[in-house]
């Protein structure tokens, strides 16, 4: 038995997804076709962040693509994360974009 995770897109997509224990909510959206983004699948580029709305989701690598304070902020590497209840999860590029520093704002 593995967690319910539904995955919360910024233009108001929705979907819920069964992740399986020992799975990652990355692999569980490819197996699910959803685009979900990512890269490296190792905690590393940061591609695949998202930012957890509600539930308990942990990292079982260290995620080093982000910064104490953005986890602090709930934001989490979905390549390396794994859900310990059902979640509520914010994804999609313009996730990450918020942790990037833009020098116009
Ligand atoms: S895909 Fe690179 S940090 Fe998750």
């Amino acid at each position: 038995m593995g967690h319910e995770v539904t995955l919360v897109w910024r233009d108001g997509r929705e979907a819920t997804i069964e992740v399986a224990n020992g799975e990652s909510v990355i692999d569980a959206t490819e197996r699910e076709g959803l685009g979900v983004p990512f890269g490296c699948l190792y905690g590393a580029c940061g591609t695949c962040t998202g930012r957890l709305i509600e539930g308990d989701l942990v990292h079982v690598e260290r995620p080093r693509g982000l910064k104490p304070s953005h986890r602090n902020e709930g934001y989490v590497l979905l390549c390396v994360a794994e859900p310990r209840s059902d979640c509520r999860v914010e994804v999609g590029a313009t996730v990450q974009a918020d942790l990037v520093p833009n020098p116009w704002k």
